[in-house]
Parts: structure tokens; sequence; C-alpha cells
């Protein structure tokens, strides 16, 4: 069965109660149970991790890119700045897919800019969680 990394970046465990408007209702758990599900019915095991920090998200990356056939990550605020996680991106093998819960075009202007977008091979914003639903879509066709 081929794995897939699912990732979240800062203040992405507190999706649910974190301005609601915008980020919606649901949990991080929700999230992690509902795509492990689909992932399930896809063939495909998806390995969930968040953090709050640049360097553990890279770390968990490097451990775990070997054995992975893709990786699903919301990278949270780290996609406006974060050189380092662009550069660990940069260096895995496997198809890698930006998912965005908000439209970050429709919202500040610093929040246009992703720096990690150039090194992955898709993006997906503004669509909620089923953001990430379509990015398992997209590994399931492999
Ligand atoms: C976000 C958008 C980012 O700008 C923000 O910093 C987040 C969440 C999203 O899913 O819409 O933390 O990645």
């Amino acid at each position: 069965m081929k794995t897939i990394l699912l990732i979240h970046g800062p203040n992405l465990n507190r999706l649910g109660d974190r301005e609601p408007e915008i980020y919606g209702r649901t949990t991080l758990p929700e999230i992690e149970t509902m795509m492990t599900a689909r992932g399930r019915e896809c063939r495909l095991a998806v390995r969930t991790f968040q953090s709050n920090h640049e360097g553990a998200i890279i770390d968990f990356i490097q451990g775990e890119q070997a054995a992975a056939s893709g990786i699903i990550i919301n990278p949270g605020a780290l996609a406006h700045y974060a050189y380092a996680l662009r550069d660990c991106l940069t260096a895995v093998a496997c198809p890698v897919i930006e998912v965005h819960i908000s439209n970050v075009h429709k919202r500040e202007a610093w929040r246009r800019t992703s720096i990690l977008a150039e090194v992955c091979t898709g993006v997906i914003g503004g669509l909620g969680v089923d953001g990430y639903l379509l990015a398992l879509e997209y590994f399931r066709e492999k």
C-alpha cells in the first residue's frame, strides 16, 4: 500500500475553534480521521503529523519521505516565509500538494504569496476541507 503524508503546520491544531468563520468548524482530528478513512478506501495509508514548529515538520519529512508516495501539506503561515521548509520539500522525490482551507488570495496581501507553491506539484485553496479529499484523489490516480 502506498503511504501519503498528511502534514499540518502552526495553529492548525486549533482548527474548529480558531476563526471558524474563515476555517470552519471541522477539527484537525476530524480531518485526519476523514483522510485516513478515505485513504483506506483508496488503498492509501495516510500518516498524519502536526507541529507548530518548522524544524519538527522538516524532521518528520526527512524521516518519512523515503517511504512516502506523496505529501499533502497545509503549512499554515509557513507557506508565506519558511525557506528551510521550502528547501526540505525541494529535496523530496514524491509529489507534494499544498492545501489551504481558506482562499488566501481573497485575504490580506501577505497571504497571497506562497514561497512553497513553486516547489510543489500542485496547490489547492479555498475549498474548505474538501481540498484535502481532492488532493488525496490526485494520489489515487497515480
Ligand atoms: C491557511 C492559510 C494561512 O495563510 C494561515 O496562516 C493558516 C491557514 C489555510 O488553511 O487557509 O494558518 O493555511
